[in-house]
């Protein structure tokens, strides 16, 4: 096994690990964060069923997002779109026969990496040229973007310019996947590309993305407005638990 096989495989076991527990983490101290008070964006659902469609909305066509800013959701969602049908398309490099459903949907997929990389850019550019959107963005805003185009650019060049061995490629997923490694391929635009996708999962944890999933915990998307109609008590405020804990107390601790 070549030295580089070695470093690249160490490289993505670290960055999956880091991805996976890094994520579980955030997501579970999302869950325990209180919500203390009803806080619902009104107009809200006033049902369960109801939060389920909000949550829908939302996470299908961003749509808080969509009412508040026309230019930054068309970016956005080009984005997300792109990106969702790429990685769609990198289910063929994880399963030894893909199936049949993902190989029809990306017959339809021809320019996900050219929308991915076109709505990255122009959200770049939103965030330098409009006063109140560059007032408000940190370094971390501009370093994510250029490391998602990044991704999607080297993926695009190895798509059009510079071919990579699939075949390859494939066998060195399959061997992450199975713990049995296989040779890294050796084309440079390759090695560009998985280095910026393991770099990402390492980040991916500490940074903003985990909007992906924080997303269903906002309170004041996932709450039902319904304060009138069933009080709403927090967790630690239920009566007998905490009489008990106030006067077990001593006094040094009170
Ligand atoms: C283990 C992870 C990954 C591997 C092995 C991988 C590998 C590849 C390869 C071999 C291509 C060229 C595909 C072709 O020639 O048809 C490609 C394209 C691409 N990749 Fe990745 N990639 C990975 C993860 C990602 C991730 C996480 C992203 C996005 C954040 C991404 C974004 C892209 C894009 C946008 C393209 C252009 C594809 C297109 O337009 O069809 N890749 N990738």
């Amino acid at each position: 096994m070549s030295g580089l096989t070695i470093f690249f495989v160490i490289y993505a076991y670290v960055a999956i690990t880091v991805f996976i527990l890094g994520f579980l983490y955030r997501i579970w101290k999302f869950g325990r964060t209180p919500a203390p008070l009803k806080i619902a964006q009104t107009p809200a659902p006033t049902s369960g069923g109801g939060v389920v469609g909000r949550m829908i909305l939302e996470v299908g066509v961003f749509k808080s997002l969509l009412k508040s800013n026309r230019i930054i959701w068309l970016f956005g969602y080009m984005f997300h779109i792109g990106l969702f049908l790429a990685l769609l398309k990198h289910f063929r490099f994880f399963f030894a026969s893909g199936p049949g459903w993902i190989a029809y949907i990306t017959t339809f997929e021809i320019y996900a990496g050219l929308i991915m990389l076109f709505g990255l850019i122009m959200l770049f550019v939103l965030r330098l040229v409009v006063d109140r959107t560059a007032f408000i963005s940190v370094m971390n805003d501009y370093l994510l973007l250029i490391l998602l185009a990044g991704i999607a650019a080297t993926g695009l060049i190895i798509k059009h310019f510079s071919r990579t061995n699939l075949t390859t490629v494939k066998e060195f997923v399959l061997g992450i996947v199975s713990f049995n490694p296989q040779e890294m391929p050796t084309e440079v635009m390759f090695i560009i590309h998985i280095s910026l996708v393991f770099l990402l999962f390492i980040y991916f944890p500490f940074s903003k993305l985990m909007h992906s999933g924080g997303v269903f915990f906002s309170p004041t998307r996932n709450q039902v407005d319904n304060p009138r109609e069933r009080r709403w008590v927090n967790p630690w405020g239920k009566a007998p638990e905490s009489i008990e804990i106030a006067s077990n107390m001593t006094q040094d601790e009170g």
